[in-house]
């Protein structure tokens, strides 16, 4: 049985760069199985390589700049994968478009962070002087589209460039004008590069930058981030050689004492989810470890960091955790908007493998562990792990329900070990200087250092270090104060998903239990300072809209509720509400524990947090 979307063909070029992710085409096709046709999960089915139909939607992408129906049924011829269910994962993710676009796009975000910054009177310039929105301009060649959170909120306002063609190119534009992004589309559509004051920075935004009380930061800016001989002149893979000499049972031991709790917004023991693992360990065990660097929390922009300033340590990070579980395979899953990244951590994984830090027999042991590296496609429900899985896979970035949790039925249906970027890069600080030592840094319950995001209204934004206890006074203090009028109106803590705070609140301990105690959450490590010029009306609008656009839709509590809150918001900022404010802020509270009880994943349970939590602490609407 043949399935088609249309009888449209490939063009060439699509098929090119179909085949240089999965090879020429054998002279048939093997037909789809009863049961992929059935859309069942077949992703462990021996010989299957659906898990390729992302990378290879990519491939197509970058070439054309955007999803032909002919290129989507070679994609699905290719892969045996029914037609219908290529076009379901294209049409979930967006960066990948379905119509036919100009080659060139500008991604611009107007998120909270870059509001702050004038993202709205930016895109108010580029409607001006490029056209509307999603239209075609510089000469049909480029459009532009307003974006959620590009993970640059310390330089915005922020675009993300994308050029297809037989050489693809990808850019960010940092601290935006609407003279430097027109000078850089402009320079993108003629095939040149990003001027180099417009380009990201790394150390110029790492105020801490050279002190000597860094731990995590401390390589970031001053070695080059992909030359492996100054990675090992500081102190790299030291710990690997330590781990691989200790052992699985004594690495999971240290990681344990160490009382590490992720830093990737759920704050699970580590240790925890590494003994769960190593206890199912046999000689023919096939579990995973997955590095999520999605990092798609508006507000979050730590990780980056390590992707772009020390590679090589989130690497020896991962490879630790797949030695300490007997894993032979890991994953990095990296966002699709940080080229830079993707690019940086391909370079030293391959050069990782060249000298035998990864791979077969790593250090000349008995041990074999390799890595691949994925890229998202602009979905934020991606970070969310078993959401992960599933875009690895080659599915739609849906969640799964837990149980089972991820330690028992996780990647390709086996024991995995999820972890955070900057989890990660504590691991090697943890066996060099044993559990216990490292669990004495902090408060008794959050320990170590913690990586703190500040952005919107400060003077000095950017990712700063310190170890578990500093107040949040304390860290705006140490950041240069608040910027903007100079008057603090509010801090989100935590992202999106976190919590409003207010100046009363400014004494509290950036610790686990110290920002549970006030009803909030560190989160990804988002601090975002708004000063009392801000509408935070608009700032809640903007976030309601971004839970509404990245639920992905499966469960009727977050779908309905996501929308709800939105309408709800809208009518009561526009003073319209049938009834008084009260009782649609009644509704509103109403709608938001449904999602709490409910929802299937963190997304729809936490997307209510922020809205109610201006709410109860300011009197916005009447
Ligand atoms: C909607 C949603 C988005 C998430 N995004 C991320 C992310 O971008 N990065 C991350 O590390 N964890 C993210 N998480 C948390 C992960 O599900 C998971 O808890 C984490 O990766 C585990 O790593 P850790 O224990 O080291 O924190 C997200 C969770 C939800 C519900
Ligand atoms: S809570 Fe939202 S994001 Fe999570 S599974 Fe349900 S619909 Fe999808
Ligand atoms: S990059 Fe704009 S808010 Fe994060």
């Amino acid at each position: 049985m043949e399935l088609h979307l249309t009888d449209d063909r490939a063009t060439p070029a699509e098929q090119v760069a179909v085949d240089s992710i999965l090879g020429p085409p054998r002279a048939r096709q093997a037909a789809a199985t009863g049961k992929e046709l059935r859309g069942e999960n077949t992703a462990m089915a021996p010989g299957n390589r659906r898990h390729l139909l992302l990378p290879v939607l990519h491939a197509l992408q970058a070439r054309a700049g955007w999803l032909s129906r002919g290129g989507l049924n070679y994609v699905a011829a290719r892969l045996d994968v029914p037609p219908a269910e290529v076009y379901g994962v294209a049409s979930f993710y967006d960066l990948l478009r379905l119509e036919p676009s100009p080659p060139v796009s500008a991604l611009v975000c107007d998120d909270v962070a870059c509001k702050t910054q004038g993202a709205d009177a930016l895109c108010a310039q580029l409607k001006r002087s490029l056209g509307e929105e999603g239209t075609s301009c510089v000469g049909g060649k480029a459009s532009w589209h307003r974006s959620p959170c590009l993970g640059l909120c310390d330089q915005g306002p922020v675009a993300f460039l994308r050029a297809a063609g037989e050489s693809p190119r990808e850019a960010m534009v940092a601290q935006a004008t609407a003279e430097t992004l027109t000078a850089s589309l402009q320079g993108f559509v003629e095939g040149g590069e990003v001027a180099a004051e417009s380009r990201p920075k790394l150390h110029e935004f790492l105020p801490q930058f050279g002190e000597p009380q860094l731990r995590l930061l401390r390589r970031v800016g001053r070695i080059h981030p992909t030359n492996l001989h100054e990675y090992q002149q500081t102190g790299g893979y030291e710990a690997l050689r330590r781990a691989l000499g200790m052992g699985r049972e004594a690495v999971v031991r240290e990681v344990v004492e160490s009382r590490l709790l992720g830093r990737g917004g759920a704050a699970f023991p580590t240790g925890k989810k590494w003994e769960a693992v190593l206890s199912q360990w046999t000689p023919d065990a096939e579990h995973y470890v997955v590095c999520n660097a999605d990092e798609s929390e508006p507000g979050t922009f730590k990780d980056r960091i390590f992707l772009k300033g020390d590679p090589f340590a989130v690497l020896e990070g991962l490879t630790i955790a797949g030695f300490a579980v007997g894993a032979k395979k890991g994953y990095f899953y990296i966002r699709g908007e940080y080229p830079e990244s993707f690019r940086l951590m391909t370079q030293a994984v391959a050069t990782a493998r060249e000298h035998h830090f990864v791979g077969e027999r790593i250090l000349g042991t008995d041990i074999s562990f390799d890595v691949e590296i994925r890229r998202g496609a602009g979905a934020y429900i991606c970070g969310e792990e078993t959401a992960l899985f599933n875009s690895i896979e080659g599915y739609r970035g849906e969640p799964r329900n837990k149980p089972p949790f991820p330690t028992q039925s996780g990647l390709f249906r086996k024991p995995t070990i999820v972890n955070n970027v900057e989890t990660l890069v504590n691991i090697p600080e943890i066996l060099l200087q044993g559990g216990a030592a490292y669990a004495r840094i902090g408060t008794p319950q959050s320990t170590g250092h913690r990586l703190f995001c500040l952005s919107g209204h400060v003077k000095r934004p950017g990712t700063y270090e310190f170890p578990f206890g500093i107040t949040l006074r304390e860290l705006i203090e140490l950041a240069g104060g608040v910027g903007g009028t100079g008057r603090l109106q509010a801090v989100l803590l935590g992202g999106a998903a976190g919590s409003f705070v207010s100046p009363k609140e400014l004494d509290t301990p950036l610790t686990f239990e110290g920002v549970r105690a006030m009803g909030a959450s560190l989160g990804s490590g988002v601090v975002m300072l708004f000063d009392d010029s801000v509408d935070l009306r608009e700032i809640l609008a903007r976030i309601t809209k971004f839970f509404h656009h990245e639920s992905c839709g499966q469960c009727v509590p977050c779908r309905v509720g996501t929308m709800r809150q939105e309408e709800i918001l809208k009518r009561l900022s526009a003073n319209k509400s049938d009834g008084s404010a009260d009782s649609e802020i009644a509704l509103l509270k109403e709608v938001a524990q449904a999602m709490r009880d409910a929802s299937i994943c963190g997304l729809g349970q936490t997307a209510p947090n922020a809205l109610l939590s201006a709410i109860d602490r300011w009197r916005l609407f009447s």
